[in-house]
């Protein structure tokens, strides 16, 4: 089993290139289903779920070509509009073909993420809100069941809660809806806006995109179209990140800072500077001036929960108390017992934790067992002094499914980073 091997304690400098962002290549890809002509994408991240939602889409009849982050689809010949549970348990996403091919085709047979009913981890309000356009949906042998055979229609949705896969499965559901969707209290994820451009180049009509309240009047089809995926900012917030554990002087380029507003103003207030440009930031640090804050996850423009897990790691080698809060997702604290490995001082109260910050970290046997904790781990190795030898991280195929050639760009800042079998 492949592992990385971190020999910590060296400042970074150079220049890191963000790739295109995993969260917006997915829904696009799946708004492909959509039309029976050509979509072209550019700057697709070759990812382990990029790949997965490549071969869902692949098994329902889209013809997929993907080489050198170009990618070329065409949904002209769906014969099985059928996502089945092995691919939807390893890819939550997988679910957000339910929408658009519901739209189109008047069915579709969608898998419930691995291990969860309705209510547990929940996918009840894309269901909740296809039932109000008019859809049959029903569960049958741990499948969702949808049927719209005169096709979706316009109406009032207001959702509860703020939810981006939500926003994005309705939304594709909506454009070629009969009649006008309203959709009140919905995601602004830069994510969720490039979805919607590019719907809107294939021809939508959505209106208020980036507010919370969306309009859109449904089609009767819609075109093929040509569109560059948005740079990944959990990618450049990690980044970051790492630098202010490292200390150095790094550019991260190709990038949309102003993605990055909360996360990048907690970093100056834990002592990095940084300067950002139109697609770049440029992050200065010193390591031993890194200093503890306070940070409470919540949906954009605020500070985003997946970026939470590389802040902890950070908190646990700043100076002073940090206390971290959790609002989005329920038990997103699997990495905070693999940081205690490496020396950290971490609390967990209900959804808060309560980081006293050690100044160093130490190397130690870790294992990753989701993507943004695995990023922690790496945060902690690269932080740690190499004094006490080498961290090792195992179940690093949670790092590929989000983190494109991270230790390849990590290296070439003089990261001692490697892999090994
Ligand atoms: C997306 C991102 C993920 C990010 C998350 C929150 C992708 C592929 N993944 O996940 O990286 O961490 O947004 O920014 O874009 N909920 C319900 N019922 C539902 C749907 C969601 O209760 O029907 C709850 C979830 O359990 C969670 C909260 O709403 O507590 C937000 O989840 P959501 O925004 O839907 O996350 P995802 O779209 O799955």
């Amino acid at each position: 089993m492949t592992k990385l091997k971190i020999s910590g304690g060296n400042p970074l400098f150079g220049g890191i290139r963000v790739s295109g962002a995993k969260n917006a290549a997915l829904p696009i890809m799946a708004a492909a289903l959509l039309t029976d002509q050509d979509v072209f994408l550019d700057n697709v991240p070759n990812l382990a779920d990029v790949i997965s939602m490549q071969v869902l889409l692949e098994e329902i009849g889209v013809k997929v070509f993907f080489h050198d982050s170009k990618m070329h689809l065409n949904a002209s010949n769906c014969h099985n509009l059928v996502a089945q549970y092995e691919l939807v348990s390893k890819m939550r996403a997988s679910v957000l073909v339910l929408g658009p091919m519901l739209a189109r085709f008047g069915k579709a047979k969608v898998s419930l993420p691995g291990g969860c009913a309705i209510g547990a981890r929940p996918v009840d309000m894309h269901i909740e809100a296809l039932k109000l356009m008019g859809a049959h949906v029903y569960l049958e042998d741990g499948y969702v069941i949808a049927e719209a055979q005169d096709g979706l229609k316009g109406c009032e949705i207001f959702f509860d809660k703020i939810s981006v896969g939500a926003t994005e499965n309705i939304v594709m559901a909506a454009v070629l809806a009969k009649g006008t969707t309203v959709m009140h209290n919905v995601a602004r994820e830069p994510e969720v806006i490039d979805l919607c451009n590019l719907l809107n180049k294939m021809g939508a009509q959505i209106s208020g995109i980036g507010t919370d309240v969306m309009t859109i009047v449904g089609r009767n089809n819609l075109y093929g179209a040509n569109h560059c995926v948005i740079p990944d900012r959990i990618e450049a917030g990690t980044f970051a990140v790492i630098v202010a554990a490292t200390g150095g002087d790094v550019e991260i380029y190709d990038c949309h800072p102003a993605h990055l507003e909360s996360p990048l103003h907690i970093l100056k207030i834990m002592g990095a500077k940084i300067v950002t440009g139109h697609s770049s930031i440029k992050i200065t640090a010193h390591k031993e001036k890194i200093v503890g804050a306070n940070i409470a996850t919540s949906p954009y423009p605020n500070f985003p929960t997946d970026l939470q897990a590389q802040f902890t790691a950070l908190a646990a080698m700043a100076d002073g108390v940090s206390h971290i809060t959790e609002n989005v997702f329920e038990n997103r604290f699997m990495h905070v017992n693999e940081l205690m490995r490496m020396g950290g001082d971490i609390k967990i109260n209900d959804n808060m934790l309560i980081i006293n910050g050690m100044k160093e970290l130490k190397p130690a046997e870790v294992k990753a067992s989701d993507l943004r904790g695995s990023a922690s781990l790496i945060i902690a190795g690269l932080s740690a002094s190499s004094n006490g030898g080498e961290t090792t991280i195992g179940g690093i195929h949670h790092l590929d499914r989000g983190y494109e050639e991270i230790d390849r760009k990590l290296s070439a800042c003089g990261a001692s980073i490697r892999r090994v079998d």
